[in-house]
């Protein structure tokens, strides 16, 4: 008889609070797409967590269905992956707010993207943004993921979740699996291309220094040439990320759209300077996104391939989660329905 040989389990999302920037492809979506085949994997358009900040709702709207086609653009096939959007498997909002009730205030105090935003939004500094992370904690353990693919920024949220997950388990014995982040070596940080001390962000109103996956290639071409590089007079591509974030960063992007080593890029450049070198890697992320972007459009004219894909994720993806959360309730002494 023929072994059935479970395949692992693979799980992430990202907010649809801004359009997707160069820095999520590289720091997420790539390398959910290169581990497609191996893994069971889910993934969604994190809506709930959007609303932490104000949002415009037709913009919202908007922009998760053009997230779902750029999942699809990307090479997650929604026939291998289960992909939805997150608040149309309420269990993510009910596992959530149970979650709350096993996260400590001082934890949450202490993560340092609640600090930044909380300094950014100063007029709104709401109770869902502060128990943001019991939330992500949910939409992990409703799957019992092996993996949970992220960039660097989002690490400390999957290890409060483990954390979570400890005490839950500690109290009621063995209901969550433990997942583990898997951050890449390159690209977990990708930065601003005007601020390399800055994460390059969606959701800040700052033209200059990101690239949206959607952007044409003129203007990625021109977000390149007009790139920091350093302050130092050598002209010279080497990495050192310390006293050359602006290089170190441009490299970094360049090797992830390559593949070339650091070694190898230093070669390649090489007595040419940022003058040379700035345009290429303009042109590497050209190559890079043209694909996603043209089957992006292409996508998304298909309203009712969309519909119907999300619709397949969340009966599936509900599923999965409804046998966690039942589970849950139980241990927590709820009368079943
Ligand atoms: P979000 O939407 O801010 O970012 C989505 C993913 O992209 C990565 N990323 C970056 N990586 C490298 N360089 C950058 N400049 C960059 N910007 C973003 C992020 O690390 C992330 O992996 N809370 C999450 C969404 C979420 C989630 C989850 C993720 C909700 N529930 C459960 C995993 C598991 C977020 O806000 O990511």
């Amino acid at each position: 008889m023929e072994e059935v040989v479970q395949k692992k389990r693979m799980l992430s999302g990202i907010k649809p609070s801004g359009d997707l920037t160069l820095g999520s492809y590289l720091g997420a979506i790539k390398n959910w797409a290169e581990r497609a085949d191996e893994y069971d994997c889910y993934y969604f358009m994190a809506d709930l967590h959007a609303i932490t900040v104000r949002q415009n709702p037709a913009d919202l709207r908007r922009r998760t269905l053009e997230q779902l086609a750029q999942y699809i653009a990307c090479g997650l096939d929604p026939e291998k992956n289960t992909l939805f959007i997150q608040s149309h498997v309420h269990q993510h909002a009910e596992l959530g707010w149970a979650l709350q009730c096993y996260s400590m205030f001082g934890e949450l105090s202490r993560m340092t993207q609640f600090k930044d935003k909380s300094a950014k939004n100063a007029d709104n500094i709401n109770g869902g943004l502060f128990s943001y992370p019991s939330l992500m904690a949910a939409d992990i353990l409703l799957y019992q993921p092996d993996l949970v693919p992220v960039g660097e920024d989002q690490k400390q949220h999957v290890e409060l979740c483990h954390t979570i997950a400890r005490r839950f388990n500690g109290v009621y014995g063995d209901v969550f699996k433990i997942p583990e982040p898997f951050v890449p070596k390159v690209g977990a940080r990708i930065m601003s291309l005007t601020n390399p001390l800055a994460k390059m962000s969606k959701s800040e109103n700052e033209d200059t220094g990101r690239v949206l996956v959607m952007d044409p290639p003129e203007v990625i071409m021109k977000q390149f040439k007009r790139a920091i590089t350093d302050s130092d007079t050598t002209n010279c591509v080497r990495y050192d990320k310390e006293n050359k974030p602006g290089v170190a960063n441009l490299m970094t992007i360049y090797s992830a759209c390559t593949g070339k080593t650091y070694d190898q890029i230093e070669q390649e450049f090489d007595g040419l300077g940022y003058g040379a070198f700035k345009p290429k890697v303009g042109e590497a992320v050209v190559e890079t996104l043209r694909p996603i972007r043209e089957e992006t459009l292409r996508i998304m004219k298909d309203k009712a391939y969309l519909e119907s894909v999300y619709r397949d994720g969340a009966q599936k993806a509900s599923y999965v989660a409804e046998k966690t959360l039942r589970k849950v309730y139980k241990k927590l002494g709820f009368v079943a329905k």
